[in-house]
């Protein structure tokens, strides 16, 4: 977002987004605004709190750099927060914060901390993967080069840290902590599991750290900028954490099973690439005769072209997509578990219906 210019929810990329959701939008790139529409909250005092608070993180985000404007920095700096989202990490700092005074000071800062680790997260990732394109526009690296993408991050995260050193030493743990966790899963991820682990241990506690640990702490952060009581803070931490699981799943599977077009990303994209996700792991781990063709082609990494098409054929009639999805599920129930321990606000029953939105986005 340009300095000045009104954040608009339904737009939060700016003038050159069409303003309303096209037909086809995948589900990963809906808005927050659009996804509280759809978790059928139909409370509208609470979801115009929500939309404002959004709005209010969304300002947040972008602040200019300490030496003055330099456009080619602010370029870069901006260049994911641009890009829009679905902010799903400052709503649920939003959601979290519901259960103490959601008026406290700080929550907005709180939501934009979370937001702006999610993007660093992202600027580092692609040049890791070197992924062209992010959220449907050339990803940071390749606009710019990887030196600037690296440093990019490295601005939002250090953007990340000066709002946290703002709320205080609880904000400061969280934030660090957080960032700590992606760094360490992404680098689990990267090194593999090694000879003694067990992959499929190895495969939850890279979830944990890349995907979980920034959903919990985001719960976690709002509930404790918004002063709530200790045990809804730790119920909504350990929701984040079982949501987180479940995301990563779900996601695992969306790769090998969602009509084309439908998530944004390409069928079977982890596949070629060699990702070991969880349908994966337990394909090659199983033991089923029935699956022997598909073992044989999930052995050596990354799958060629050539053979990708007939590994999602195979895994259509293989048990570990359903093995798969009944991990998923049972993340999802802990989740819900989690919530019995809070009292029975708007904020509960939106998270409660996002749970049903990752089990629906999977089908
Ligand atoms: C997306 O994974 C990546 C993450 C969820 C985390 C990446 C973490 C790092 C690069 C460590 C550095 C962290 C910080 C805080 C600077 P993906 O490649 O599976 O998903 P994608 O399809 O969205 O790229
Ligand atoms: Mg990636």
């Amino acid at each position: 977002m340009r300095a000045g210019q009104m954040y608009d929810a339904r737009n939060p990329g700016g003038p050159d987004l069409p303003p309303e959701l096209p037909s086809g939008l995948p589900s990963d790139l809906l808005p927050s605004d659009l996804l509280l529409d759809r978790l059928g909250l139909a409370e509208p005092a609470f979801e115009d709190r929500m939309r404002t608070a959004l709005a209010e993180a969304e300002q947040r985000l972008l602040p200019g750099t300490d030496e003055g404007p330099d456009p080619r920095v602010t370029a870069i700096t901006g260049h994911l927060v641009e890009a829009g989202g679905k902010r799903l990490r400052p709503l649920l700092v939003l959601l979290g914060a519901e259960f103490g005074d959601p008026a406290a000071p700080g929550i907005a800062q709180a939501a934009a901390i979370a937001e702006l680790v999610h993007l660093a997260s992202l600027c580092h990732d692609d040049v890791m993967d070197g992924a062209d394109t992010r959220r449907g526009r050339p990803s940071l690296h390749a606009r710019w080069g990887e030196r600037a993408a690296v440093l990019g991050g490295d601005w939002l995260l250090a953007r990340a840290a000066q709002l946290a050193a703002g709320l205080g030493p609880a904000a400061v743990h969280l934030n660090a902590q957080a960032a700590g966790r992606l760094v360490a899963g992404q680098l689990r991820e990267l090194t593999g599991p090694g000879p003694d682990v067990d992959p499929v241990t190895h495969y939850f506690r890279v979830a944990a750290g890349k995907t979980a640990a920034l959903l919990a702490m985001s719960l976690g952060i709002g509930a404790v900028q918004a002063g709530a009581p200790a045990p809804a803070a730790a119920a909504l931490t350990e929701y984040g954490e079982q949501l987180g699981i479940a995301f990563q799943v779900a996601d695992d599977l969306l790769d090998l099973r969602a009509p084309a077009g439908s998530t944004g990303k390409e069928r079977g994209r982890d596949l070629l690439a060699g990702v070991q996700s969880l349908p994966v792991l337990l394909a090659r781990e199983g033991a089923d005769p029935a699956d022997a063709e598909l073992r044989a082609l999930l052995t050596g990494g990354a799958v060629s072209a050539a053979d990708a098409a007939r590994a999602l054929e195979l895994f259509e009639r293989s048990g570990a997509l359903a093995e798969a999805g009944a991990v998923m599920h049972r993340r999802l129930d802990r989740a819900r578990a989690a919530l019995d321990a809070l009292p029975a606000l708007p904020a509960r029953r939106a998270l409660s219906a996002l749970c049903d939105h990752v089990a629906l986005r999977t089908g």
